[in-house]
């Protein structure tokens, strides 16, 4: 998705512009593009590809004592990523830019209606449009004429205005596309997301669809974008500092990230539980005990990773709060016949809180009177806000596109959540719930105890096997998501095909695919269906395949009938979807480094899918 910041205040602009959207480049962006004002008018300059060939442009600016911009990167949508069609865009008269983020979805009508009253289009983009419907309804009055425009527009925007004759103030405005405002003394931020912010402060106000703000070097003030009325909003305190959201001497932030996940799943339920008693408290749940008590079903809503999160979840729950609960892919949720009402809870499951199926999904559940329970990572995202509640995760800024501390801080959420669901219903006894809370609370040891050796077995995994065109990924039960996401991780950083399958299938299909070139990945925890993963196992030994087992380190026989073998502690079976989870990243990632791949910022990717 694209990356937007503003800057107004008492800094040169140009650094705090290249600045906050290297921050944003995990975003995943082809074009960049600032603007300033600059003797009476506006300076803009653009550049197709990576930052460092805006910065190399830049180079005849860098004495510009302007301290007043806004900056760009483009992930293409309308046009292909070229100079022409990377933002800033301008009106007719040169004097108004805009930058933007979402999809104006009649730009084409618009666009027509514009050539025939006389105005010149210079680029392929959605986003021009704006430049010029506000440049349409402008006289002297710049609010005035952006949320006159805005009243034309159908679609989504996160967008920063900036014109010549107030060169001292930018508009932002938002719907459906996140906008974040920073306040510091005698300095105003806007950006797409905290990191971009985050050097020079940690008070932010989330922007709200249909809102709009001015920023100057004395604060912020917004209104609404209906009727132009002012609306208070309290600034709130972003823990994460600057440094979290770096690299802190990782490689690549998916490693540093994988090796944070003990820290990430502790601080999730770190204030929520009491193991001694088994209680547990989830203050912003949003939901009362009675809701809870007349439940018939539950909905886990998500998308990729955060659905293998919510296939997990339906076991946790289902096993311990006694509710039937279907678990969805939110674009195909948002299109279907829905039959839900005040006895469905729902629960969008999403890292960035962002993710537009997800969110149009949610917003369907509430229509038809569900109660919704969000479980997210991202304060104040816009999921959470339109949510009756929320389960945080408090994994930290997880900046690699390829998701791993929030997948297990989001196990962490749905584990603990389906504990307190069970709690009110009475489904669980305190005694045993404070087994199972004593069981979740030995996963970061286990998790930092073994890191380093799973690293170590990954990179020799990674040596023999990163040149394979295929690999399937076998579990049953609570497995069964972990191979999906284990297939996941690897198809979407290294580019190698991986399929993820419910082990029982294999005769139904997939056994047609084993030969001696495709690594077959089988998680064998010694669970409950222990036996018939050993069975799944030698049935791809007999035909040659290559066997990659995850199992328990003491497990020989185990060990005889696999190619390479990943010991992982033996632990409560509930628990094993965490101990799995976290070779399988490593894998993911040291094979991907093998191929050369850009781990941190794979090729087509977003980290947040803010558009269908
Ligand atoms: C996972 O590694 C991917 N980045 C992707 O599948 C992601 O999980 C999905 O887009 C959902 O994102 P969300 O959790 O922010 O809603």
């Amino acid at each position: 998705m694209c990356g937007i910041v503003g800057y107004v205040g008492y800094r040169r602009i140009l650094p705090v512009l290249l600045d906050g959207l290297k921050r944003l480049e995990y975003r995943g962006y082809d074009s960049a593009g600032v603007t300033w004002p600059e003797e009476g008018g506006l300076m803009r300059v653009r550049a197709k590809g990576k930052l460092s060939v805006l910065e190399d442009t830049l180079e005849d600016y860098r004495s510009t004592k302007s301290k007043v911009g806004l900056g760009h990167t483009r992930w293409a949508t309308h046009g292909e990523p070229t100079e022409e069609n990377a933002h800033p865009h301008t009106d007719c008269t040169g004097e108004l830019v805009v930058v933007h983020n979402g999809i104006i979805e009649n730009y084409y009508s618009l666009r027509e209606q514009l050539k025939k009253e006389g105005h010149r289009f210079m680029s392929e983009t959605d986003t021009e449009v704006l430049a010029h419907l506000i440049e349409k309804y402008l006289d002297d009055d710049l609010e005035a004429a952006v949320r006159q425009a805005l009243k034309d527009v159908t679609g989504a925007y996160a967008l920063g205005v900036l014109w010549a004759r107030r060169p001292d103030m930018l508009i932002a405005a938002r719907k459906q596309s996140p906008l974040v405002l920073g306040i510091s003394e005698n300095e105003t931020f806007m950006a797409s997301d905290i990191p971009a912010i985050l050097p020079y402060t940690r008070e932010v106000i989330f922007l709200d669809d249909g809102e709009m703000a001015i920023l100057t070097e004395q604060g912020i003030s917004i209104c609404s974008l209906e009727n132009g009325q002012e609306i208070e909003k309290a600034p709130q305190q972003i823990s994460w500092d600057a440094a979290m959201a770096e690299k802190s001497g990782y490689k690549h932030f998916m490693l540093k990230e994988i090796y944070e996940q003990p820290q990430a799943i502790l601080n999730t339920f770190r204030g929520s539980i009491i193991p001694d008693t088994g209680e547990i408290e989830l203050p912003e749940i949003g939901i009362e005990t009675q809701t809870i008590q007349r439940l018939k079903r539950i909905v886990l809503l998500a998308c990729g990773t955060s659905w293998h999160a919510g296939l997990i979840g339906k076991y946790w729950i289902e096993k311990w709060a006694g509710i039937p609960v279907e678990v969805d892919l939110a674009s195909e949720f948002r299109y279907r016949d829905l039959l839900m009402d005040e006895d469905v809870l729902t629960i969008p499951i999403s890292q960035s809180g962002e993710t537009a199926d997800t969110l149009a999904g949610l917003r369907i559940a509430k229509n038809l009177g569900s109660p919704i329970v969000s479980i997210c990572n991202v304060l104040g995202s816009t999921i959470t806000r339109e949510s009756d509640g929320t389960v945080y995760t408090h994994a930290g800024p997880e900046i690699g596109v390829a998701s791993t501390k929030a997948f297990t801080s989001q196990l962490t959420a749905l584990y603990i959540l389906a504990l307190f669901l069970a709690q009110k219903r009475k489904s669980v006894s305190m005694q045993d719930a404070a087994t199972y809370l004593k069981a979740l609370m030995k996963v970061p040891g286990i998790i930092e105890e073994h890191l380093s050796k799973w690293h170590e077995h990954s990179r020799k995994l990674a040596d023999e096997f990163y040149t394979k065109a295929d690999f399937l990924y076998l579990g049953r039960h609570l497995q069964f998501p972990v191979a999906l996401e284990g297939a996941l991780k690897l198809k979407e950083i290294s580019y190698i095909h991986a399929e993820g399958y419910a082990a029982g299938e294999m005769k139904h299909g997939p056994i047609a695919l084993i030969d001696k070139d495709m690594p077959v990945v089988a998680l064998v925890p010694g669970d409950h269906v222990y036996e018939k993963m050993i069975s799944n196992v030698e049935e791809v030994k007999s035909r040659r395949g290559i066997v990659v087992a995850l199992g328990r380190q003491e497990d020989e026989g185990l060990k005889r009938i696999s190619n390479v073998m990943i010991g992982v502690p033996e632990a409560d079976p509930m628990i094993n979807p965490f101990l799995y989870t976290v070779p399988l990243q490593l894998i993911a990632y040291e094979i991907a480094l093998a191929r050369g791949c850009d781990v941190d910022q794979p090729r087509n990717l977003a980290k947040s899918v803010t558009v269908e």
